[in-house]
């Protein structure tokens, strides 16, 4: 398994090209089960996390045709073709190494009338319940039983039909699925509580332009005229807000200044608000987003919530950079229980942090020192890097294949804006 080494001190300063968004990407694959046409997606990162929904696709019987583009582009165009479904399952093992595998439920039952799906169970940052997807589609007439760890789902006679679908609480999952199946339901699907993020508008997007119709997009009420058929289109994801948040964490922490060149700030409203009130200097370029340092970061009070809200994939991030701010600042993370397994990591290379409960508080340090340091997961791998970046000496993060699930040529980025970082095959 690889390691990820960084030598800190360097002052990063640059473009940084951001990649299309994996969030959106893992609920855009699945769309391609809605239709018997070939389904196109554009600007794909070339992520672990897309490979292997590809590959759980694969098992279904789509096909996968990737388009000529080099290999040192960032991203890459997928055609996918589900003419013909030859398996409605969707294994243990991919569900177990991506959680995101549940989003093929929707759509397979929508439009071959059964869906068989292992649970996911639980995972590093906590239980994860899938509840919610479930009950969704049982509001538009589907039968789920759950036997041997697997959820298996059936459509009544002639199909879902639309129905009232309220959240208690908002999900992202849940109502990706909600979105996709109630597309090719019968009749109108209202979904209230339905989260906002962008990934969200991106999803609906491109039901729209595969024929589906939508009012509502972007707000907590959707309303889904659903259709009997869905046809093929040609979709572009979008950039992604979380991989420009971290990056523009990176600029923050090493005292630099990066131009995060296709970033959209219409999608980053509380990240860069966050990020200003640190004292980052922020703005709108031609091309993306620009942030520059500005003196020694200051403190912040933080909470976690569902978008528009600051978002808890970068909480890890900002506990990073928070840990050199001048002052005490107060991080609370209220979707996931048990997001905090960087804390002790960060700890090892200095920080000052104490959690209670659902609350951090972070003391900032003058300094970080580098240390070996292993992440549970995806945005807390990142918290490590980031504070790498900035650390005296070297710090190696182990457990590299969370950060490739994630961040699309991570060290090459970095190293571009001056970063001292390398991939070594751990020994
Ligand atoms: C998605 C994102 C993840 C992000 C999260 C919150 C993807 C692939 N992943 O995850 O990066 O951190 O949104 O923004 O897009 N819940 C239930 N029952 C359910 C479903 C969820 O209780 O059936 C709870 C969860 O445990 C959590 C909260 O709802 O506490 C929000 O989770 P959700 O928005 O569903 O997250 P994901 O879609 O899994």
């Amino acid at each position: 398994m690889d390691r990820i080494v960084i030598r800190g001190g360097a002052a990063l300063s640059g473009r940084l090209p951001i990649s299309g968004a994996k969030n959106a990407a893992l609920t855009l694959l699945p769309c391609a089960l809605l239709t018997d046409q070939p389904l196109t997606l554009g600007n794909l990162p070339r992520l672990a996390d897309v490979d292997g929904f590809g590959h759980l696709l694969n098992g279904m019987g789509v096909s996968t045709a990737t388009a000529g583009t080099s290999p040192d582009a960032f991203g890459r165009t997928i055609t996918l073709d589900a003419r013909r479904i030859s398996s409605t399952t969707a294994p243990y093992d991919f569900v177990r190494k991506m959680r995101a595998s549940i989003l093929v439920l929707g759509p397979l039952i929508a439009r071959m009338g059964e869906a068989t799906v292992s649970l996911p169970g639980g995972c590093a940052i906590g239980n994860r319940p899938i509840d919610l997807h479930l009950k969704a589609l049982e509001q538009l007439g589907a039968e789920i039983e759950i036997t041997a760890g697997y959820v298996k789902a059936t459509a009544p006679d002639g199909g879902l039909r639309g129905g009232r679908i309220t959240f208690p609480i908002v999900s992202v999952g849940a109502t990706e699925n909600a979105l996709m199946a109630a597309s090719l339901a019968s009749g109108e699907t209202v979904i209230d509580n339905a989260a906002r993020e962008p990934e969200i508008v991106d999803l609906c997007r491109c039901l729209v332009a595969m024929g589906s119709e939508i009012e509502g997009i972007g707000t907590e009420r959707l309303v889904v005229h659903g259709q009997p058929r869905l046809g093929g289109a040609d979709y572009k994801v979008m950039p992604d807000r979380i991989e420009a948040g971290s990056y523009a964490c990176a600029a923050a922490i090493t005292g630099g200044e990066l131009e995060l060149v296709g970033a959209d700030i219409d999608d980053m409203g509380a990240i860069l608000a966050a990020l200003s009130e640190t004292g980052l200097d922020v703005a709108a370029t031609a091309d993306g987003i620009r942030v520059a340092a500005n003196g020694r970061l200051r403190p912040l009070t933080l909470s976690t919530a569902p978008y528009p809200a600051f978002p808890t994939d970068m909480q890890a991030q900002f506990m990073a950079m928070l840990a050199l701010a001048d002052g005490a600042s107060v991080l609370t993370e209220t979707i996931f229980e048990n997001r905090y397994m960087h804390v002790p990591e960060l700890s090892r290379m200095g920080a000052d942090i104490q959690v209670h409960g659902r609350t951090a508080v972070v003391r900032g340090v003058d300094k970080l020192v580098g240390a070996d340091v292993m992440a549970t997961d995806l945005r807390a791998s990142m918290s490590l890097v980031l504070a790498g970046l900035a650390a005296e000496g070297e710090t190696r993060v182990h457990r590299v294949y969370h950060l490739d699930r994630g961040y699309e040529r991570l060290e090459e980025k970095l190293s571009a804006v001056g970063a001292q970082i390398e991939r070594e095959a751990d020994g």
